[in-house]
């Protein structure tokens, strides 16, 4: 489906996005204050349009724009273009506060402008499978899960690990949970800045007695991404900073015999899946949407996870 989709902001992660939409034939415009790097883009992607000012874009009236801008720029580039009736796709965190984005949820749908948030995570093949395979009553009852997200970097000055790092995590636990948290707490260290947490560590509880917490740091020796999921039949775990990928199933519980605690452990198996660029399937999707609705990511999933991070940001503060 051709559309003519503009982008707005060429940073570290913008300039995926410019890439994707050009592999997908949609890339029409690129909105970049620094111009040094707006002209290298118009180098690499001949025919399309540049612009320093966003303003100049809007009055363009593409038929989608990604936001990938500085996080504090989302809650106004994505009103201004909302009030347009523009149809958006904002990186996350949506905005930096909740109120902001139960705003710009209102506003999309007063101008039935489409607003879609980049919840990557969620147009990952492996989340994906691994919601099939919980669905499927293979796991059981779902008892509890976590994800750490660790690394050394990229640290930032403005916000914290948890409102950097953690938007992921908390879209795909509500993901595989069917739903938004209804206790949290949560803990937190600073140890570089003053004023900007390090790591967190935040204990959520979903309905049906579902467990989760989420470990984030960007001090740390190095690179994991783990998913673990636990339930009363089987459990699963993925890391997505492997290079193997793999999702390991245990066929491992504990039954209870006359009133004891026995573990029962047979052989693992890895879940096979398709490999699917999860980008390239959000911005695909954001595509084929924008004539439509949008059913994944939509402004309302932004504001519930960042409604969490606003009230992680609280607790840690504590
Ligand atoms: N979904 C994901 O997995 C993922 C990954 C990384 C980053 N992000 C998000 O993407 C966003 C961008 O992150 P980044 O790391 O690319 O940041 P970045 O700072 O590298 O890039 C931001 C770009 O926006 C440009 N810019 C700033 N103000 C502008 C304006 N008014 N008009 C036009 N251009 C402007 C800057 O020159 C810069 O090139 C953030 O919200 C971040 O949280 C999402």
């Amino acid at each position: 489906m051709k559309k003519n989709i503009c982008v707005i902001g060429g940073g570290r992660w913008g300039k995926n996005h410019i890439r994707t939409l050009s592999g997908l034939g949609c890339l029409a415009a690129i909105v970049e204050s620094d111009s040094a790097r707006l002209n290298a883009f118009l180098d690499e992607y001949p025919g399309v349009k540049g612009y320093t000012d966003v303003e100049e874009a809007i009055a363009a009236r593409y038929d989608g724009y990604t936001v990938a801008l500085p996080a504090e720029l989302h809650y106004p580039i994505g009103k201004k273009l909302l009030e347009s009736g523009l149809h958006v796709l904002m990186e996350k965190p949506m905005t930096l506060t909740s109120a902001q984005s139960r705003e710009l949820v209102e506003l999309a749908g007063r101008t039935s402008s489409r607003l879609m948030v980049g919840h990557v995570l969620l147009f990952h093949p492996a989340y994906r499978k691994i919601k099939e395979v919980i669905e499927s009553g293979k796991l059981g009852k779902l008892f509890y899960l976590y994800s750490n997200r660790l690394n050394l970097g990229t640290v930032r000055t403005e916000e914290s690990v948890f409102s950097s790092f953690a938007p992921h995590d908390i879209s795909i636990l509500d993901y595989l949970t069917g739903g938004a948290a209804v206790k949290i707490e949560a803990r937190g260290a600073k140890f570089l800045q003053d004023k900007v947490f390090d790591t967190t560590l935040t204990q959520l509880e979903y309905p049906h007695h579902v467990h989760a917490h989420i470990y984030v740091s960007w001090l740390h020796p190095y690179k994991q991404q783990l998913l673990v999921v636990v339930g009363s039949k089987g459990m699963i775990s993925f890391d997505d900073s492997t290079s193997e990928k793999e999702i390991h199933f245990y066929n491992k519980r504990i039954d209870f015999e006359n009133g004891v605690p026995v573990k029962v452990e047979n052989p693992d198996e890895i879940i096979p899946y398709e490999p699917k660029m999860p980008l390239e399937e959000e911005l695909k999707y954001f595509v084929e949407h924008l004539d439509t609705a949008i059913g994944i990511n939509d402004g309302a999933a932004g504001y519930e996870v960042v409604k969490v991070l606003e009230t992680v940001q609280k607790l840690v503060e504590k």
